[in-house]
């Protein structure tokens, strides 16, 4: 043990890195080393409204079939995995083609949903609404510079097949793979809808992606055709999309054609016979075109998600299985109905676009909001200016999202009337209590229950989420779904339910969104989900689930220290800390220590009226100690101004935790702010 802590030590400080740390790691855990810490208590529960209960979908389906509570209905959906997701596949409205001769089938590590149905996502998302909800407006659409547009189902349906067309004449067919690299536009969607239309596989990148980024996912999957637009508007300034996406093409030699969307209008340089305007190759394009005959479980797309080794995976998933489980999620955890008004402000080039903003309110022939632009420009109260203008109901998004909001002040939610909402949601991380009471108090005015969904690109919908049934404990994600079994593992796959430890969180029956494999690469798919506890899918996060079934999330596996033979995880350290009031954002990682293996270090980023200082310093540290113990007490704390994050809002630590160290930082290529990292080692630096 001691030499392998040794090696550990070694690693960390710089004689290897990336990978080896993460492996050394894991094999610590698999040698049974102390269990993950847990020592973060949040004990009130909320209970959700009798109005809210009595109306819900989740209500409506129970009392259909005598079923007594959610309990009951978690066992019953678990005794019969296949009963629960044909009837989820009924009740959401799926029009198969052919029906299914068996529902499941499970040849571990690979599954198979709906065996022998023939399908298209898109008949359910878009050709169905033809008859059902023709000028139903799907789509809100607001840019950053005020524009709105309404666009009708029926309008959705002419540009999707005008663009399909386009494929087609462009040689685009079945399986082909086709890159979107566009803002969060209209023809985003569109684009995605096109291409599963025609049975091509759309492979997102987001618009905030570099061009290497870029050219790295359209090489891996080999993209023939790239959809992107001249430029976008973030901040009042225009981004140049398209010089970005020829950049990339410099080192892709696969894509063959590219189709450029005008949003900004400025003066682009087109390649001749590569490159097309939008609407010139779509213009002439019939209204109609026929949907492609799927079989259920054919490929629907590729979306790149980073692991631990630097190079992204290319997650796989079919039309079938993710179709019912995006859409009986969303319908029954976030209640949808008919004449609710959802906004989820996740982007599409992200999985929670795709499932929540894309596919699933689309099978539902729900009204979306999307709004392409800064969420405080021009103003700290633009979001919540977008809410009250359209009436919003259900409104999903990320806490990350929230702290920053909670950093401007309550002030500027409360120039607006939300009495819309009825539903909130989370996703993204754990969303700690702070965070927690302010989006319950001062967004959904202690009235609208907070869904905080537990997911994953792997898992293509909500695994672990409340109901709106369910009694709800801040920053617990609650329970499974149902007809999800969940559970926490010990290193030697010894469940920890109830017993409130840390564990690996693992699934153990598959699910209908589940990923079909990594493109290309089935050792990695394998190795990654289902080496460790054979046929059990592991998430790669560490969870407990206390007495009452409960899941609390930790956060990432590779995300723990190890304190003085301890593990915490960062992000309950960073929890504690954004519970303390002068604190609003917190990054913590760990820095080798020579008696303690790790030292935690935190960098805090003060709310609006706090002040650096000693003694505010000494007051953080007092402060951790006492939320959960002195073991994860900060031996030092930086504050900063900003923090490195993702495109998609996930602090970086990896890159503080190079900074800290004085390591090689490695991809930087989902970095979004690179200054803060700037201002994470002059903060370091003591200047
Ligand atoms: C984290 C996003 C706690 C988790 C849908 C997971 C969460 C990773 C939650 C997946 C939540 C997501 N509570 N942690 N409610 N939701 N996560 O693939 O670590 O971008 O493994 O999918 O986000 O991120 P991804």
């Amino acid at each position: 043990m001691r030499e392998l802590q040794k090696i550990d030590f070694l690693l960390r400080c710089g004689r290897s890195r990336g990978n080896a740390v993460h492996l050394i790691r894991l094999k610590k855990l698999q040698l049974n080393m102390p269990t993950l810490e847990s020592l973060l208590r949040e004990e009130r529960v909320f209970y959700p409204s009798e109005e809210l209960i009595e109306k819900s979908n989740i209500k409506e389906f129970m009392e259909k079939r005598s079923i007594k509570d959610e309990d009951e209905l978690r066992k019953k959906a678990l005794e019969d995995v296949e009963w629960f997701w044909s009837e989820m596949a009924k009740e959401v409205g799926i029009e198969w083609f052919e029906e299914a001769e068996k529902v499941l089938e499970w040849n571990p590590p690979y599954v198979k949903w709906f065996i022998g149905a023939k399908y298209n996502i898109v008949h359910d998302a878009l050709d169905k609404q033809m008859k059902l909800r023709k000028n139903k407006v799907a789509y809100i659409w607001e840019g950053e510079d005020g524009e709105v547009k309404k666009i009708t189902y029926g309008e959705l349906y002419r540009e999707v097949n005008r663009l399909a067309n386009a494929l087609i004449e462009l040689g685009i067919k079945k399986g082909d793979r086709v890159a979107i690299y566009l803002p969060m536009i209209p023809e985003l969607p569109i684009s995605m809808l096109a291409c599963a239309k025609i049975g091509a596989v759309h492979i997102d990148v987001f618009s905030g992606f570099s061009p290497i980024a870029l050219r790295e996912r359209i090489n891996d999957a080999g993209a023939k055709v790239l959809i992107t637009a001249d430029g976008f508007y973030r901040r009042g300034s225009v981004v140049r999309l398209k010089e970005d996406a020829d950049r990339a093409l410099e080192g892709a030699p696969s894509v063959e054609k590219v189709i450029v969307a005008k949003r900004v209008e400025f003066d682009v340089l087109m390649q001749e016979e590569r490159d097309y305007w939008w609407d010139e190759a779509t213009k002439d394009q019939p209204k109609e075109c026929d949907t492609k005959i799927m079989d259920a479980n054919d490929m629907l797309f590729i979306l790149y998600t980073s692991g631990t080794t630097g190079k992204p995976k290319g997650v796989m998933h079919a039309h079938g299985g993710y179709a019912v489980g995006t859409a009986a999620t969303l319908k029954y955890v976030m209640d949808l109905k008919e004449d609710d008004i959802y906004w989820c402000t996740a982007d599409i080039g992200w999985i929670t676009g795709h499932s929540y903003l894309v596919y699933a309110p689309l099978i539902l022939g729900a009204t979306s909001v999307i709004y392409c632009g800064a969420p405080d420009y021009p103003k700290p109260d633009r979001w919540w200016e977008i809410i009250e203008k359209y009436g919003v109901t259900l409104f999903y998004t990320a806490p990350t999202a929230i702290r920053m909001f909670m950093r401007f002040g309550e002030e500027w939610v409360e120039k607006h009337d939300l009495s819309s909402l009825r539903l909130l949601g989370s996703v993204g991380e754990p969303i700690n209590p702070k965070a927690w009471y302010w989006y319950y108090k001062y967004v959904g005015k202690e009235r609208c229950p907070i869904m905080d969904t537990w997911w994953q690109t792997e898992t293509g919908h909500f695994l672990i989420t409340p109901l709106p049934t369910t009694p709800l404990k801040p920053s617990s994600a609650t329970k499974p779904f149902p007809g999800i079994e969940a559970d926490v593992f010990d290193d030697n796959g010894n469940s920890l339910y109830g017993k409130n430890e840390g564990g690996y969180l693992v699934i153990k029956k598959p699910w209908p969104g589940m990923l079909i494999g990594v493109w290309r690469d089935p050792e990695r798919y394998f190795k990654t989900y289902w080496e460790k506890f054979r046929n059990v899918y592991l998430s790669g996060d560490a969870a407990r689930v206390d007495a009452d079934g409960y899941f609390w999330i930790q956060g990432r596996l590779d995300d723990v220290l190890s304190v003085a033979g301890h593990r915490l995880g960062n992000s309950e350290i960073e929890s504690a800390l954004v519970s303390h009031p002068a604190v609003s954002e917190a990054a913590v990682v760990g820095k080798p220590h020579e008696v303690k293996g790790e030292a935690v270090i935190a960098f805090v980023i003060l709310r609006k009226g706090y002040y650096p200082s000693e003694k505010l310093k000494e007051e953080l540290r007092e402060h951790v100690s006492k939320e959960i113990g002195k073991i994860a007490r900060p031996d030092e704390v930086y504050f900063v101004s900003d923090l490195p994050k993702t495109r998609s809002g996930k602090i970086m630590r990896r890159l503080i935790r190079a900074k800290l160290i004085r390591e090689k930082i490695g991809d930087i290529s989902t970095l979004m702010n690179p200054e803060a990292l700037i201002l994470v080692e002059q903060a370091i630096e003591g200047k």
